[in-house]
């Protein structure tokens, strides 16, 4: 079965730029006439898993995967990692700095979002070399 792939690069610390990459998504999803609901669902998922790489990652890349019955979102960094996985899932937990709270994050609500919106979603780290999300969405 054939699948369309696109790519967008997310630069860390970069609050000028950040958000970018899933509004370039939710244009190009909007292209392929996806469901307006499943678009919702995937921009959620983007701009979090976006802007957890902008704030606690390193330099990253978001790839979606369009086939006719799935579509896959994966976001990853070359970050410090995540050392407890379960315990960042946890909603409320947050190790955002004084600064991210200034400017509206450290909810601790991303993940939980992400995962709330995605149909699966895999949470893969390496303390010390990055972090990868990969959530799956049926279409
Ligand atoms: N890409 C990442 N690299 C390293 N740590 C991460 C990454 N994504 C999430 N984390 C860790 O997981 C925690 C929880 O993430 P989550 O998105 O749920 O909350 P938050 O980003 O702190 O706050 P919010 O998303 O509500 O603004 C983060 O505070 C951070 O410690
Ligand atoms: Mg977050």
């Amino acid at each position: 079965m054939s699948s369309l792939q696109k790519k967008f690069n997310i630069r860390s610390r970069d609050f000028i730029r950040a958000g970018e990459a899933s509004i370039s998504v939710q244009q190009f999803l909007k292209q392929m006439h996806i469901d307006p609901v499943l678009i919702r669902r995937i921009a959620i998922c983007g701009y979090e898993g976006e802007m957890n790489v902008v704030m606690h990652g390193g330099d990253g890349l978001l790839c979606l995967e369009i086939s006719t019955d799935k579509i896959i979102l994966e976001i990853s960094d070359k970050g410090p990692g995540i050392a407890d996985i379960p315990k960042a899932m946890v909603k409320g937990f947050s190790t955002a700095s004084d600064e991210h709270r200034e400017m509206g994050f450290g909810a601790g609500m991303g993940l939980p979002n992400m995962d709330k919106n995605a149909d699966e979603m895999s949470v893969e780290s390496k303390e010390g070399s990055g972090t990868r999300v990969r959530m799956v969405f049926f279409v």
